[in-house]
């Protein structure tokens, strides 16, 4: 599952379509969290799909990630902002790959 430390735990590497890219990454296996408030663990994300069509908001996005052991696309929070704190995303998940810090 996604560490839910991991804003402690990990270093914030760059920024991609405007959200947050927490380390370590070497691309194309390695792709870290995506996300501050709504983070998605790219390396555990399997695109199951069950966060975009359960979003009520419609916070996530496909990225495709060519390459990544996992799948080849992922559930980027890239409209994290409007994010209602629901957790239906993270009820969903089958891999515990979504962390959301509703504080
Ligand atoms: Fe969407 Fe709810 Fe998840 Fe926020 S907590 S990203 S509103 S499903
Ligand atoms: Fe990925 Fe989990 Fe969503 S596997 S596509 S983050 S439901």
């Amino acid at each position: 599952a996604i560490d839910p430390q991991f804003h402690e735990n990990r270093e914030q590497v760059g920024e991609e379509n405007g959200v947050s890219v927490w380390g370590p990454v070497d691309e194309p296996e390695e792709l870290g969290i995506r996300g501050t408030h709504v983070a998605v663990d790219f390396d555990l994300c399997i695109a199951d799909g069950a966060c975009l069509e359960d979003c009520p908001v419609d916070v996530f996005e496909w990225v495709d990630t060519p390459g990544h052991p996992e799948s080849e696309k992922k559930a980027e929070p890239t409209h994290e902002a409007q994010c209602i704190d629901c957790m239906l995303c993270v009820d969903v998940c089958p891999v515990d790959a979504i962390d959301v810090d509703a504080g």
